[in-house]
């Protein structure tokens, strides 16, 4: 067949990425009492907690990019953001949700927390210590661009305690970089990943992009050398989606009216991807999750991922932000106005939200876990008292028709070709009424 009779392997407009269940587009804002009310219930004294800190600023916006993000802000608006942070930070603390726990994992997300600078840094998370300890805290995870990063920012982050610096670095080709409106540019990179080093973070990942507009076999497979040489300790590589707040798609609609992404299509992807993982493998490293190679498995944890995918709680600070809390699914406001309304008024800034039921619950972390590319079957029998093998036996056995995974008595395995398309197998799992409806 040719490329042209399998529409499915184009990259068209919409989200690929599962990085949730049930999908955002069924949290509603109607259920947000629900979660209004989750946080005021005393959490199972088991469930581990965790903090995700938005900050929704960078440099440029690149093309391709769909987090809530400002390219706009002046250092006051910055600093009312980083109060309204410090503010609802302060009414989680005192609610029951919190329950005497403390925080085990923390995330600074984006946006680009890089962006802030150290003064603002050290500002936030000395308040915020003082409201709630983090000594607990098993990770602290930090994204940076690239070309935020000085020698003062960076020693700044470490001194905060971030023990999980991840450096969105996407491609090593200028041309490349300019054509998706990536703010930073090659040599930014090395001086800012030698920095890191020399001052020792317990671990530093960096972030590729399969598939970046006018990405080449060639470049692509000089990246991997350039990634490969740099032996850091984890390495995250996304294949490219285009979603619809994205720049890229509005450019589809404007000049030709195509659902067709100027991207490369699926197999492609994959295949970067595998040469990618295979590369990494000859060097030594291990291949822990559908998107993540690691160089030394045994120290270097992820626990943010492994936390959340095991239905940890999580407070989902500032604008549009998501978090989970006592069963319930919440999203932030997701415009910075009534955000920062809500919490000046003192009040949770909660847009809309979303009850599991049992049954979600367990789909959540079932399909979430293929994406370490091996589930564990007791792991359900205990937590769930079901057993998956049965509950999900007519996917399970397509998949295995298909040659995605196999399955012994304890663990499914999923196979190479299984992990790199793993967010479009996962869908089979979903209840009915979440296939094939609009993720966000
Ligand atoms: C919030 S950004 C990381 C920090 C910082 N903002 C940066 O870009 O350097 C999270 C990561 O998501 C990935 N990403 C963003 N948009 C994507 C898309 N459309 N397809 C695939 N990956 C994407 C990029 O690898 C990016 O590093
Ligand atoms: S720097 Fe990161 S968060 Fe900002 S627009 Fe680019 S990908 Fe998105």
């Amino acid at each position: 067949m040719t490329a042209e009779a399998q529409p499915k392997n184009k990259t068209t407009a919409g989200s690929y990425f599962v990085s949730n269940y049930p999908p955002f587009s069924v949290w509603t804002s109607d259920k947000a009492p629900e979660a209004h009310a989750a946080i005021q219930r005393l959490p199972h004294p088991e469930t581990p907690l965790g903090v995700y800190l938005h900050i929704p600023f960078c440099r440029k916006r690149c093309h391709f990019c769909y987090f809530k993000v400002y390219t706009d802000k002046n250092s006051s608006e910055i600093r009312r953001y980083l109060d309204g942070l410090t503010r609802e930070f302060d009414m989680y603390a005192d609610s029951p949700i919190i329950g005497g726990r403390k925080p085990k994992y923390i995330y600074f997300g984006g946006g680009t927390p890089s962006f802030l600078s150290p003064h603002q840094l050290t500002g936030l998370v000395e308040t915020m210590h003082k409201k709630l300890p983090w000594d607990e805290a098993e990770e602290i995870t930090f994204e940076c661009e690239p070309g935020t990063l000085t020698e003062a920012k960076l020693s700044a982050i470490r001194e905060i305690g971030v023990t999980r610096l991840s450096l969105g670095i996407e491609n090593f080709n200028d041309e490349i970089l300019e054509l998706n409106n990536r703010a930073h540019r090659s040599k930014e990179i090395q001086r800012a990943y030698d920095f890191a080093r020399s001052i020792e973070f317990p671990q530093i990942n960096i972030d590729l992009i399969a598939g970046m507009v006018g990405e080449t076999d060639e470049n692509w497979s000089r990246c991997v050398e350039q990634a490969v040489a740099m032996e850091p300790d984890s390495i995250t590589i996304y294949q490219m989606e285009v979603p619809f707040n994205t720049t890229i798609y509005r450019e589809m609609m404007k000049e030709k009216g195509t659902e067709i992404a100027p991207v490369a299509e699926w197999d492609v992807k994959r295949r970067w991807v595998d040469e990618a993982f295979r590369a990494l493998e000859e060097r030594g490293y291990t291949i822990t999750s559908a998107y993540t190679a690691v160089k030394n498995p045994d120290s270097t944890r992820f626990v943010y991922r492994d936390r959340l995918w095991a239905g940890a709680d999580m407070l989902g600070l500032g604008v549009a932000s998501f978090g989970h809390l006592n069963g319930v699914h919440v999203q932030n406001q997701k415009d910075m106005g009534p955000y920062l309304e809500k919490v000046e008024a003192g009040e949770f800034p909660i847009y809309r939200a979303h009850t599991l039921s049992g049954e979600e619950r367990l789909i959540r972390e079932f399909a979430l876990q293929h994406k370490l590319g091996r589930v564990n079957r007791r792991y359900f029998q205990d937590k769930f008292d079901v057993d998956v093998y049965e509950r999900f036996a007519g996917a399970m056995r397509s998949l295995q028709d298909e040659g995605a995974l196999s399955a012994d008595d304890e663990w499914i395995t999923l196979s190479r070709a299984g992990l790199l398309r793993v967010d479009e197998c996962l869908q089979r799992y979903f209840l009915p009424e979440h296939q094939a409806i609009r993720y966000t």
